[in-house]
């Protein structure tokens, strides 16, 4: 007796089935993780979404909570497991995991913890998905980023840290509102390390190409009388009171991760402000990884914008670099 599929269904195509073509995985599902695959899901950026974590019971949660969403998403496959094997053939890999800072806890104490973990998470994706770009999103990220570019042993343009991408955002978000237009029609740039010391590149700011600097000399100075240097401290103080006011952020973060990967899948070559190796740019002279605008196409970071900067901001960026330097070189087992 022919059951009710082989009498429903009539097979014409045979062999064996195709690789996912634009499969994405999301190592942690906390609340950045879950956030970021919903973003990738509703822009229907991949074929296949994996979910990888250590707390199982979570990890298979979210899944089935995902996959019951089916009906409303255009991505066949959500699968998730604790073992790497799950992630087999992605193209991206998001890195959201690892442990917060501590109350009292030092910063080089925090990496190291982080290192530990990556030590484990890395080398196991790039054995299952060796052509893959991987992004770093868990903090501190610059120096997160150069772990995980030590650590993966792959070529310096596929491995992005998120940066300042979202500290940008809310830049636009913020001095847009000021002026009343979309954050898309606002031009800034926050550059350097991500969090409180970024760069706001205010010589560069400009609504469709006027310059803002042009209009008011002083802009993001002590001396502007017009203070627009606070929407730059908004911007550093956002992650804080998001953080004191709901417990942590995700949802901006998760909408800008989704962002830089659709540009990454559909080979778009947008220019992003995302952490990448700088050495041998503006004069730094070690192995950092900072935010600098980027090209991003398919390969990963295509080529960087050489952005016309102050002298002020060039010395900024190169304290960053230093900042960074001190933690790195005292990191063990890289
Ligand atoms: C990405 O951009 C770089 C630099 O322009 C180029 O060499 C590379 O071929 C591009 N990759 C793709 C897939 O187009
Ligand atoms: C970048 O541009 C500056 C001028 O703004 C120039 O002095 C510098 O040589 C350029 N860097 C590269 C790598 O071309």
């Amino acid at each position: 007796m022919a059951s009710v599929m082989q009498k429903l269904i009539t097979p014409l195509a045979s062999g064996p089935a195709e690789p996912p073509r634009n499969k994405v995985t999301i190592v942690g599902v906390g609340q950045v993780g879950m956030a970021c695959a919903v973003s990738i899901l509703l822009r229907e950026l991949t074929d296949e979404l994996a979910l990888v974590d250590v707390v199982e019971d979570r990890l298979k949660g979210e899944m089935l909570d995902l996959q019951h969403g089916s009906l409303f998403l255009k991505t066949p496959k959500i699968v998730a497991d604790k073992d790497y094997s799950v992630t087999a053939n992605s193209r991206i890999v998001v890195v959201t995991a690892g442990v917060r800072q501590q109350e009292g806890e030092s910063r080089l104490n925090l990496v190291q913890r982080n290192v530990n973990i990556f030590k484990h998470i890395i080398p196991q994706i790039v054995k299952y998905s060796p052509d893959c770009i991987l992004v770093v999103v868990s903090n501190p990220v610059d120096v997160l980023t150069y772990v995980t570019w030590k650590l993966s042993g792959l070529p310096k343009h596929r491995v992005i840290g998120s940066g300042t991408n979202l500290d940008s955002a809310r830049f636009r978000y913020i001095m847009a509102e000021k002026l009343g237009i979309h954050s898309s029609s606002f031009n800034g740039y926050i550059l350097g390390e991500h969090g409180d010391s970024s760069v706001p590149v205010w010589s560069g700011a400009n609504v469709a190409g006027v310059s803002l600097q042009k209009l008011n000399p002083d802009i993001g100075t002590d001396k502007d009388s017009e203070n627009w240097k606070d929407a730059h401290k908004m911007v550093v103080d956002s992650a804080y009171e998001v953080i004191k006011l709901k417990g942590y952020t995700n949802w901006a973060i998760g909408l800008s991760v989704a962002d830089l990967t659709e540009t990454l899948v559909k080979n778009l070559n947008r220019v992003h402000p995302v952490s990448t190796m700088v050495k041998g740019m503006y004069g730094i002279g070690e192995e950092v990884y900072l935010s600098l605008p980027c090209v991003l196409n398919s390969s990963g970071v295509g080529s960087v914008v050489n952005m016309t900067l102050t002298d002020d901001e060039i010395g900024q960026l190169k304290k960053s670099a230093d900042t960074l330097w001190g933690i790195q070189k005292d990191l063990k087992d890289l």
